[in-house]
């Protein structure tokens, strides 16, 4: 298992947590079965940008985003360098700490 660390989100998941992830898991199936209901509005098929992360901690030791995914990045709001779709990250040894963008770009056209 995998620790991962969510920082506080002010809808998602408020007070932040921490959570025991399986290895080969996405991080975004791995959040959603911890109750963390981070939008994920293409069903993670890397075509939506909604389940957009900043890895804080842990970034380097992910596989690298491939073509398809920065391409998607592009679109997201908020896009530092940490960057990553949860629904294309895997769960690997090391730990990772995320935050979840204050919006996504669903939230972003809504407001
Ligand atoms: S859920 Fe749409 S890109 Fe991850």
């Amino acid at each position: 298992m995998t620790r991962i660390t969510v920082l506080p989100h002010v809808e998602i998941c408020p007070q932040g947590a921490v959570i025991e992830a399986e290895k080969g898991q996405s991080l975004c199936e791995a959040l959603l079965a911890h109750d963390i209901g981070i939008e994920h509005a293409c069903a993670q098929s890397c075509a939506c940008t909604t389940c957009h992360v900043l890895v804080r901690a842990g970034f380097d030791a992910l596989a690298a985003a491939d073509d398809l995914e920065e391409d998607m990045l592009d679109k997201a709001w908020g896009l530092e360098a940490c960057s990553r779709l949860a629904c294309q990250v895997v769960v690997a040894d090391a730990p990772l700490t995320v935050e979840i963008p204050r919006y996504s770009i669903n939230l972003a056209r809504e407001n």
